[in-house]
Formats: structure tokens, C-alpha cells, sequence
């Protein structure tokens, strides 16, 4: 097979969140990349994710041109429930924090940003194979892949972002001993749907239940997005959607009679709940972003927005560094990035562990777990300290 050279200034390995905002930010400021995606078009732009958005990545969306469908089709919302006892206690976020969040599926992120590549004529190559990082430690690192036609491609950057996810190969491409990995795994894992139903109320709903967390969300007034939590090794042919409705029914059951509105269900998936962070996030040329580098629980709706995060601090730094010659964004680009995620992280957890029964606590802390989520509700400044950090942080 003949080995095509092509010379680019940033390969960027992935074509989810991180990886073509990324691209996008950088072709903004004048820097030439490509993105490499192993998945074709049309699973990038369906595979149904995150769905909750933070006022800082709308904010970037609309700043960079790409908040017009987004404003027609996002749902903005206010404020969210918080269920036990069977009852609802609202967190009013705006009133609170003077913030809201929006409603958009990560899959319509992907579709905006897809089609403004198109556009504009920037390169994804969809549907790569054999994803290979070389000489990293070098001012010439190279990604050599194979492409949709069969032809291998060796590709020479300036500098390499490893935006693949938990599952690629840059963060494993390192030389060993550079990592180093914090892991936390939770003895539960989430089962979600997709229903082809209206929501049942106006905002998102976190049951705790004595039988397990369920989540109500959604994706349009057309489209409920549920979750349940259920036992780690559980498995989907265990959940037909009749007993997933009916496990939804009992976990968001209320004494005033709410009721969860049916229908057909379009997807189903399993979630394990656990957390990663691999530091730093750079070396040498190649710098991960994104869930490349991090897992927070989704429980706080914040992996794709430290994924927007980390992009639009590596955008600046790869323009200093390409552009100015400038190495010191560059140089801070893992701690100031990991600030920020341990700061999600520190919140993710505890919010799952508020909400989420586990399965190896005592009656004791279960009781304690119950008085956190009333004082939560039940003091302002309580309520207001968990609104902040459920938007999350500003962009610098
Ligand atoms: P990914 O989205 O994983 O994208 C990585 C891309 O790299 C993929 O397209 C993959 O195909 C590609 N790739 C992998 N390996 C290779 C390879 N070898 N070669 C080429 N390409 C490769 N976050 C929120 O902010 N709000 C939410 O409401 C929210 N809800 C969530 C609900 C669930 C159930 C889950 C699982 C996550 C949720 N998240 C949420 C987290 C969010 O989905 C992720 O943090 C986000 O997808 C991270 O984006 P990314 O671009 O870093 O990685
Ligand atoms: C979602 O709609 O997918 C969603 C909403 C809130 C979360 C996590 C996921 O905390």
C-alpha cells in the first residue's frame, strides 16, 4: 500500500464535541487543521448523548455564529426538581444564580458544527482507521491513519489534539509513566431511553427513591429523555420497555398524582457511573481534551461542557504557540484545564451520591444522605451554593 503525505498544523483525532469545536475554533483564528473521526457522518450526528447545555457553551455557540437553531429549537429552562419524599422541591437556577441552562442534544452541536465545516470547506474525514500517534516528544509529531478509501495516510502536524474520548488511542499513546490516573467507580450504572412522547412536566426532574434515582429530561416537546439507575452488571435484555416504564412510574411516582406520559421507545442504552482524570492533559505535542482526559458522572450534566472548556482554552494556546510563538498558554494549558474539572467532578459525585441509593449503605447513611437533600431545598444559601455550582463556571 502507498503511504499518502499530507502536511496540516493540527491533527485532531475525534469529530465528537471537543474535537469539532475545536477544529471550528482554530479555523477561526487562522490555524489550518483536520479532524479524523472512525465513525461515519451519520452515527456522530444520531449517537444521543448529553442533552443539557451550559449558559457558557450556549454563550460560545452564538459568539461563534452557531446559536441560530439553537435559539429557535433549545429549550431554555429555569430552574428543575428535585423528587423525594414524593414531592417535588424546585431549584430555581436563574432566580438563584441568574443563569439557566438550555436543553439541545449534543447530536444538534454535532449537526451544527458538521454543517458549518461544510460550509466552509474544512476537512473531517469520517470513517478512519488504525489511528496512529508518532514522535510526539518532537515539534513534528504525525498521525498516520488509514482513510475511507483504503489508503494509508501519514499526516505531519505541528501539534496533535487528542479529543477521542475515553475509549481512543492518544491518551494511550503516550509513554508510560507520563499519566497519571485518578478513577472512581460508583456500584451502579444508569439505563437510558429515548421516548417518542411529550415530557411529563416543563423541567428536568432527579428522583431519589428508595428503589433508585430516575431522571426525567428530554430532547423537544416531541421527545422524553428518562434515565433509571440500576445494578452494575446489569444487562439490556433485562429491561423490556415495559418493565423500564413501570420501574419510571414507581421512582417518579408523587402523592399528588404526577404521571409519567407513555410511548415508544427509540433507544436504550447502559451508562456505568465513574469518574476519571488522567493528568496531565498534555505532553510534548499531543494535548487531550475533553473525555479524552476526563469522565465526570452525568448525574451533573457537565461532560460536554468542560469538553467546550478545554477547546476553547487549547484553541488559544495552540494560536500563541503556532502563530506567536508563544509556549506559555500552552505550558498552563493542563492545570488551568484541570482546575475547572476537578472542581465538576468534586460536584458530579456528590450530587450522585445525593440522589443515588447505595446499594452497600447503612440505614445511617441513608438517613444522613436524606437530611443533605432537605437542607438543600430547605436553606437558601444551601440551595443557592448547589444552583452555582449545577451552572457551573464562566468561561474565562
Ligand atoms: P466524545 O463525544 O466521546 O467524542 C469522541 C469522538 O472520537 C467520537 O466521535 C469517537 O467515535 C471518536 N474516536 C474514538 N476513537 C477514535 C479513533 N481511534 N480514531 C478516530 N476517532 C475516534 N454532558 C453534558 O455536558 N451535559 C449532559 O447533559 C450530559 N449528559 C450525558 C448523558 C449520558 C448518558 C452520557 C454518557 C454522557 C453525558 N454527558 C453530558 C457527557 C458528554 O456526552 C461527554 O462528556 C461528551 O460527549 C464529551 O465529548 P468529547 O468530544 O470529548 O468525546
Ligand atoms: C440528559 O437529558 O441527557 C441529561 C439531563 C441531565 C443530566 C444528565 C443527562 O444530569
Amino acid at each position: 500500500m502507498t503511504t499518502h503525505t499530507r502536511d496540516v498544523e493540527v491533527g485532531i483525532v475525534g469529530a465528537g464535541p471537543a474535537g469539532l469545536m475545536l477544529s471550528y475554533l482554530l479555523h477561526l483564528q487562522g490555524v489550518e487543521a483536520v479532524v479524523l473521526e472512525k465513525h461515519g457522518r451519520h452515527h456522530v450526528e444520531q449517537r444521543v448523548r448529553a442533552g443539557v447545555c451550559g449558559q457558557p457553551t450556549v454563550d460560545l455557540l452564538r459568539d461563534i455564529g452557531l446559536g441560530a437553531r439553537l435559539g429557535l429549537e433549545g429549550l431554555p429552562h429555569h430552574g428543575f426538581s428535585l423528587r423525594f419524599d414524593r414531592r417535588d422541591h424546585r431549584v430555581p437556577l436563574t432566580e438563584l444564580t441568574g443563569k439557566r441552562i438550555t436543553v439541545y442534544g449534543q447530536q444538534e452541536i454535532a449537526k451544527d458544527l458538521i454543517r458549518a465545516h461544510a460550509e466552509k470547506n474544512l476537512p473531517i474525514e469520517f470513517e478512519v482507521s488504525d489511528v496512529a500517534l508518532h514522535d510526539l516528544d518532537t515539534e513534528r509529531p504525525c498521525v498516520t491513519y488509514v482513510d475511507a478509501d483504503g489508503d494509508a495516510v501519514r499526516l505531519r502536524c505541528a501539534a496533535v489534539a487528542g479529543c477521542d474520548g475515553f475509549d481512543g488511542v492518544s491518551r494511550h499513546s503516550l509513554p508510560s509513566g507520563v499519566l497519571t490516573v485518578y478513577e472512581h467507580e460508583f456500584p451502579y450504572a444508569w439505563l437510558g431511553v429515548l421516548a417518542h412522547t411529550p415530557p411529563s412536566h416543563g423541567e428536568l426532574i432527579y428522583a431519589a427513591h428508595e428503589r433508585g434515582f430516575a431522571l426525567h429530561s428530554m430532547r423537544s416537546p416531541e421527545l422524553t429523555r428518562l434515565y433509571l439507575q440500576i445494578d452494575l452488571d446489569d444487562r439490556l435484555e433485562h429491561w423490556p420497555d415495559e418493565r423500564v416504564w413501570e420501574e419510571l412510574q414507581r421512582r417518579l411516582d408523587t402523592v399528588d398524582g404526577f404521571r409519567l406520559r407513555e410511548g415508544p421507545l427509540l433507544d436504550k442504552s447502559i451508562t456505568p457511573m465513574f469518574c476519571f482524570v488522567a493528568e496531565p492533559m498534555c505532553h510534548g505535542r499531543l494535548f487531550l481534551a475533553g473525555d479524552a482526559a476526563h469522565i465526570v458522572p452525568p448525574t451533573g450534566p457537565k461532560g460536554m461542557n468542560l469538553a467546550v472548556a478545554d477547546v476553547r482554552r487549547l484553541a488559544h494556546a495552540l494560536h500563541r504557540l503556532l502563530r506567536r510563538c508563544d509556549p506559555e498558554p500552552a505550558r498552563t494549558y493542563s492545570e488551568s484545564c484541570l482546575r475547572r474539572v476537578w472542581c465538576a467532578q468534586q460536584f458530579s459525585c456528590q450530587m450522585t451520591a445525593m440522589l443515588h441509593r447505595d446499594p452497600d449503605a447503612d440505614d445511617f447513611a441513608r438517613r444522613l444522605t436524606l437530611a443533605q437533600l432537605r437542607h438543600t431545598v430547605s436553606s437558601r444559601s444551601a440551595a443557592a451554593s448547589f444552583a452555582e455550582d449545577y451552572v457551573g463556571l464562566p468561561f474565562e
